[in-house]
């Protein structure tokens, strides 16, 4: 099996917009808030306040900051740093407190997390499989641990070329796997197919990915 990657692919760049909503991920074992600041660079933070616990993704993103749905103390990007705590509008918020965060990058179409506690001299995501310099085109989750979704992978035929990635054919084009553990039950595979691909050709790549998790999750 694979050992975890330092950089993990969480959700399609696009899906994340800039001053919006807080999107859950998983990675690293971990539940994980995405969002964009107002400058467009992402943000990956333990999704749980340091207050009392709540969910940052019950939250909103308020002037470039989050503002926990419980009792709306707001944190900064950039460092989750608490900056201001409505019940005490007068005073300063403590210099301790802040949000636990993960570096988060874009690349090759997604965001990439890094696992806890990685030193920012840590390689950015590249170079990556040179299969995945190509298309993104789904994000799948399978019902399985990542243990038996890499059986599963193996058996229809799909090979492992690097940590968690996958390639092979499916419906006669090149696919590259990205397989992430996101819980005991639940893995994520995010899918790249050729950048030339055009929309008639990928349509049956994508059916031939939902027969595949259909056997992944039978298995
Ligand atoms: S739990 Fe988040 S502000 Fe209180």
């Amino acid at each position: 099996m694979t050992t975890d990657p330092i950089w993990i692919p969480v959700a399609p760049s696009t899906s994340i917009q800039a001053a919006h909503h807080i999107t859950a991920v998983f990675a690293h074992d971990e539940e994980i808030a995405l969002w964009r600041s107002a400058e467009g660079a992402p943000q990956a933070w333990e999704n749980r306040c340091p207050h009392r616990g709540t969910r940052f993704t019950l939250g909103r993103v308020l002037k470039g900051r989050v503002s926990c749905a419980y009792h709306g103390w707001e944190f900064e990007a950039d460092g989750g740093k608490c900056s201001f705590i409505p019940a005490h509008p007068d005073q300063p918020a403590p210099r301790h407190v802040g949000a636990a965060t993960f570096r988060a990058v874009d690349a090759q179409g997604m965001v990439w997390v890094a696992q806890r506690g990685t030193s920012g001299d840590q390689p950015l995501p590249a170079p990556l499989p040179q299969e995945m310099d190509g298309r993104f085109c789904r994000t799948l989750s399978v019902r399985v641990d990542a243990i038996h979704a890499a059986q599963g992978l193996r058996a229809s035929g799909l090979q492992e070329r690097a940590a968690c990635t996958w390639t092979g054919a499916l419906s006669g084009h090149n696919v590259t796997l990205f397989l992430n553990q996101a819980s005991s039950t639940l893995t994520m595979l995010h899918a790249w197919v050729a950048s030339d691909l055009n929309d008639a050709e990928l349509h049956p790549v994508l059916a031939a990915l939902r027969s595949l998790r259909s056997r992944l999750e039978a298995a």
